[in-house]
């Protein structure tokens, strides 16, 4: 990847209350001053993580006095407290816990649908416009598979901002699309896959007054970290495994920051096992962690019912192995029929409506159950990502029990059948 190149003239943070931060490379560990337009290191060319000089002076007790939320945890998020948040009330999303027939661990679905765009990017991009807010930019842009855009194109309007979406022609689900059209967004189709329109912003969206947030863009990454956060505030505790479905790299890799700083700043006893779930169709990451491989398996033509993680050459695939590494975990690959199938029974069996790529954290759960993973009262959080709504082609292919009724006596006779009398 190419190196951002600092413009002269570029504004200074100075005074705003950004010493306290660095940027660090995830590859060759070069250190560099906070700088919200810096992405890629300038010695090696991977990409940047946030860092802080010191640990921030923080408790559950300070926290939990604040209402839940993303910016309950600011003094984790690079962004100074005198700074005012770009918000819509993003995260404080449901921990729910469900049964599942045959599994004997203990299992919680963090319901990310749930947020004002109804995905777990809105809490990147609270964080992310926030800070395209402070460097004066007028525009605002990213790539997307979908969930990206409609959550920029909304935090933008409450910005005051223009936003662009950058999107493969065909190949976003319809709510998504139709989301970012709501909120005023400028779309930008392109021919090909989500990593060609990716390759296109990177490319050329570098310089003032343009602030790009695709998650090579650390800052957004900050804000995702807090689903980690919120499970420990809940749980009290870290569970065992968290499964998080895997396109870009980038949530995976910032909920497992999220859960080392907390360990690190002494909020947590205990680091989590991370289990990365791909479609087999798009699973660059995957496929090379089966052959014990730690480049990725570029995929040329990723091809998957799940819109949302149907990437090929993962931006935050350094970062992404690393999370899983680190933490002792592993990558799955899931079936689209598995993803389908998982979709529907957290719909019908739990109540939860979760978009394809999002059931894939439980389609994951139960191959690695059906493979003798998962121990007797051992814990598990499945990320469900995304809102079954911004899909509704994946809704409509569902076998469902549609009647008529010609009167108020036809319809009764379909509910006391229903409810087993004649
Ligand atoms: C619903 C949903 N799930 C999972 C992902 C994958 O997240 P990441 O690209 O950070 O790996 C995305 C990304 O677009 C998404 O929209
Ligand atoms: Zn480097």
């Amino acid at each position: 990847m190419a190196v951002y190149r600092e413009k002269s003239g570029v504004m200074s943070f100075d005074g705003l209350g950004f010493e306290a931060y660095s940027m660090k490379c995830v590859s060759c560990g070069s250190v560099y001053p906070f700088n919200p337009r810096l992405f890629s290191c300038p010695r090696c060319g991977s990409l940047l993580e946030v860092i802080r000089n010191q640990s921030p002076a923080v408790s559950w007790s300070a926290w939990r006095a604040r209402k839940p939320g993303v910016w309950r945890y600011r003094e984790a998020l690079p962004v100074p407290g005198r700074v005012r948040p770009v918000t819509l009330g993003e995260g404080a999303t449901p921990l729910v816990d469900v049964d599942l027939d045959g599994v004997r661990a203990r299992v919680w679905v963090k319901f990310e649908g749930a947020n004002p765009t109804g995905s777990f990017k809105d809490r990147g991009m609270t964080v992310g416009v926030t800070m395209a807010r402070l460097v004066k930019a007028r525009v605002v842009v990213a790539a997307s598979t979908g969930n990206t855009a409609s959550s920029l194109a909304a935090y933008a309007a409450r910005a005051g901002l223009r936003a662009v979406v950058v999107l493969p022609r065909g190949g976003v689900a319809l709510g998504k699309l139709l989301q970012a059209r709501l909120h005023g967004a400028t779309v930008v189709e392109v021919d090909g896959s989500f990593d060609r329109a990716m390759s296109m912003v990177l490319e050329a969206a570098r310089e003032d007054p343009v602030y790009p947030l695709n998650s090579f863009n650390p800052i957004r990454l900050e804000g995702q970290k807090t689903i980690a956060y919120e499970i420990v505030d809940e749980l009290g505790r870290a569970p065992d495994y968290v499964v998080v479905p895997v396109g870009n790299g980038g949530n995976i890799a910032a909920i497992w920051k999220g859960f080392k700083e907390l360990y690190e700043w002494g909020l947590l006893d205990r680091l989590p096992v991370m289990i990365g779930v791909q479609a087999e169709g798009a699973s660059p990451l995957a496929r090379a962690w089966e052959s014990g491989s730690r480049e990725p398996v570029w995929v040329d033509e990723p091809k998957t019912v799940a819109s949302a993680i149907r990437i090929g050459r993962p931006v935050n695939w350094v970062k992404a192995f690393r999370a899983v590494e680190e933490s002792g975990g592993l990558f799955v690959t899931v079936t689209d029929e598995e993803i389908l199938e998982a979709q529907r029974l957290l719909a019908r069996r739990v109540g939860l409506g979760v978009e394809p790529s999002s059931a894939a954290s439980l389609a994951g759960l139960l191959k690695l159950h059906s493979d003798g993973f998962l121990g007797e009262g051992e814990e598990v959080v499945l990320i469900a990502t995304g809102h079954a709504l911004k899909d509704p082609d994946s809704m409509a292919t569902v076998n469902a029990d549609v009647r008529r009724a010609e009167d108020a006596e036809s319809l009764k006779e379909v509910l006391y059948q229903l409810a087993g009398g004649e």
